[in-house]
């Protein structure tokens, strides 16, 4: 009589192993798949950066030859082109200095991950005044008042390359402060969030939806609202500012509200021991 329940519970229990080896089989090759998709997918992403690094460094050339003739048509028939002649040439110079801050925004995008530059401490302050010193005129002629935070902490990494996200950040926000804003500000500091040193950007501009907080980190997208702001751009600021941060270890993101304003956060990792 004692002897059945105990074999019944142990046949229970080989059936439930049985079942609980074929979820973990299952798990497995779900597991296998993932990281072969993975892998492909960094494969293809590689691909990519170095077809697009190939375009755009193949690109510069005849952009070269066209600057170059332009200059040619100025010089050697100036005095015989009639002020439409030269209207014309106008636009093919603006036109091809638009592709060139393009093609160096993609070359410098596909070079992020390629090449690793060399990594330091430096002020965090440092780099902030500096890039504000290039921003001064943009920065007056909108009366924006920027306040920097005091005590800014040393931080470590690629000083040029953090020196560009600190630029497209403040660029944006100057660029999307709102051209009505009766009291345009934007502020920069740093502050504790779970225990991490969080760095942040913050305007009281235009905002943006909540539903365009990914897409505004992908290349080529700039939203409805910023296009009435600001005519140049060409959508790829923030998909470095991701990358460059990303490719230091770090995180970024934001939070928005339309005509409130955005604060754009991001994390970078301490010096490796
Ligand atoms: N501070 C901000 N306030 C409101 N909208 C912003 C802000 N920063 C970015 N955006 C939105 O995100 C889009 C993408 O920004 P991103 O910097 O990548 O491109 P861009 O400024 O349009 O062009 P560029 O490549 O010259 O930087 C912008 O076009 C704008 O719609
Ligand atoms: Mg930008």
């Amino acid at each position: 009589m004692q002897k059945k329940p105990t074999y019944e519970k142990l046949e229970q229990r080989i059936q439930e192993l049985e079942r609980e080896a074929v979820r973990q089989k299952k798990a497995e090759e779900a597991l296998r798949k993932n990281k072969k998709m993975l892998a492909e997918v960094a494969a293809k992403n590689e691909e990519l950066d170095s077809f697009v690094y190939r375009v755009s460094h193949d690109l510069k050339s005849p952009i070269v030859t066209i600057d170059g003739f332009v200059g040619a048509l100025r010089e050697d028939f100036g005095d015989v082109l009639l002020e439409d002649g030269h209207k014309y040439l106008r636009y093919i110079s603006d036109a091809v200095r638009k592709m060139e801050l393009l093609i160096n925004d993609l070359l410098d995008l596909s070079r992020i991950k390629r090449v690793t530059r060399k990594k330091t401490g430096f002020s965090f302050a440092r780099l902030v005044k500096d890039v504000l010193k290039a921003l001064q005129p943009q920065i007056k002629a909108r009366g924006i008042v920027v306040n920097i935070q005091e005590n800014l902490p040393v931080v470590y990494g690629e000083r040029r390359r953090l020196g560009r996200v600190v630029d497209n950040l403040l660029t944006n926000a100057i660029k999307y402060i709102g051209k009505e804003n009766p009291s345009p500000r934007i502020d920069v500091g740093v502050e504790e969030q779970d225990g991490q040193k969080v760095f942040f950007v913050r305007d009281n501009g235009i905002g943006i939806e909540k539903r365009d907080f990914d897409k505004i980190f992908q290349v080529f997208q700039r939203l409805p609202s910023a296009k009435k702001q600001a005519r140049e751009g060409t959508g790829v600021g923030l998909t470095i500012v991701k990358r460059i941060i990303e490719h230091h270890g770090g995180k970024i993101w934001l939070i928005s509200e339309p005509k409130k304003g955005s604060t754009f956060y991001f994390t970078l990792k301490d010096k490796e021991a």
